[in-house]
């Protein structure tokens, strides 16, 4: 026991890089991760350990790790009871069934009587209930996607996220069964010891103030001066803007914080309201 708080992570899959890089935005200094079960962070009480996805739900619940990134298809598939903190908005993907191309599912029914293999037998299992569907589920441990050729099962249900996996088997997709994304888990809502809680509640706010920055882009423009109220009104502004004299005096710049996916649908009413020079600039960090 070092004191640092203990944070499982996927050791090589999806959602490996994209957990490091997240965990490096909220400015932790990673060593060397490569082929390691357990690096530390240099400037920050937390230790990483690396561990298959699938059991990082249970290593949680009995302490091995306080909390753990992982999908939240393998939080609902394990039901170990751990709690969600905060979705992480990356490693999108959805369980789906999938056939092999040459054959045809048009219809849920067509499901009946066939054959599934899957990694995630308690999700499926609850959707084939659902939709009143007898199947055979086969519960494989991976390389699902080759059950089909081998002439194990009809069908699978597996993730997909790009779908390159489903291209290089020669898999169709169809149903979709369950979405899902990565998510902070931990076994309780606080965690019991109040010094690895508060070094929790830190990286908390460090991961929100990430999310809501990628979410966000840093607008500025020049404006004419008398249509500065016009464009006030177009700017969905987290705060009120920023608004400065330029050196050419019926000019004024203006800054603001605004929604990345909204910049596109204001851009034009800018430019009409006069609006030049728009820059748009990413933001690492956006404290609230
Ligand atoms: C899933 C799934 C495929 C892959 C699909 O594995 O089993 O292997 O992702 O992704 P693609 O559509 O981008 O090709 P996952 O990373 O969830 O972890 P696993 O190694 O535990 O199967
Ligand atoms: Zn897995």
């Amino acid at each position: 026991m070092n004191g640092n708080l203990k944070l499982a992570l996927q050791k090589k899959g999806r959602l490996t890089e994209k957990s490091l890089e997240l965990l490096s935005l909220c400015g932790l200094d990673i060593e060397n991760y490569s082929e390691r079960l357990v690096v530390s962070v240099r400037n920050f009480p937390l230790d990483i350990l690396f561990l298959r996805d699938d059991d990082i739900p249970e290593y949680v619940q009995d302490g091995v790790a306080d909390i753990g990134i992982v999908g939240e298809n393998v939080v609902y598939e394990k039901q170990t009871g751990t709690k969600v903190l905060e979705k992480l908005g990356f490693g999108r993907c959805s369980l789906m069934f999938a056939y092999p191309e040459k054959n045809e599912l048009k219809k849920i029914e067509d499901i009946n009587g066939k054959t599934i293999a899957t990694t995630y037998p308690r999700i499926l299992n609850e959707y084939l209930k659902k939709n009143n569907i007898k199947a055979k589920v086969i519960e494989l441990s991976g390389s699902v996607e080759i059950a089909p050729s081998l002439g194990v099962a009809d069908l699978i249900c597996d993730i997909v996220s790009t779908g390159n996996t489903l291209m290089m088997n020669k898999l169709k997709k169809s149903f979709k069964v369950f979405e899902s994304e990565a998510v902070l888990i931990s076994a309780e809502e606080k965690l019991k010891d109040p010094k690895l809680n508060e070094i929790l509640n830190d990286l908390l706010g460090r991961i929100r103030s990430v999310k809501t920055a990628h979410s966000s882009k840093y607008l500025m423009m020049n404006v004419p001066k008398d249509s500065l109220e016009t464009i006030l009104e177009i700017i969905p502004s987290l705060k009120s803007p920023t608004v400065l004299s330029l050196a050419e005096e019926n000019m004024l710049a203006v800054h603001a914080v605004i929604p990345s996916d909204k910049f596109w649908q204001i851009v034009n009413d800018l430019k009409s309201a006069g609006a030049s020079g728009i820059l748009l600039l990413p933001i690492d960090n956006l404290i609230q």
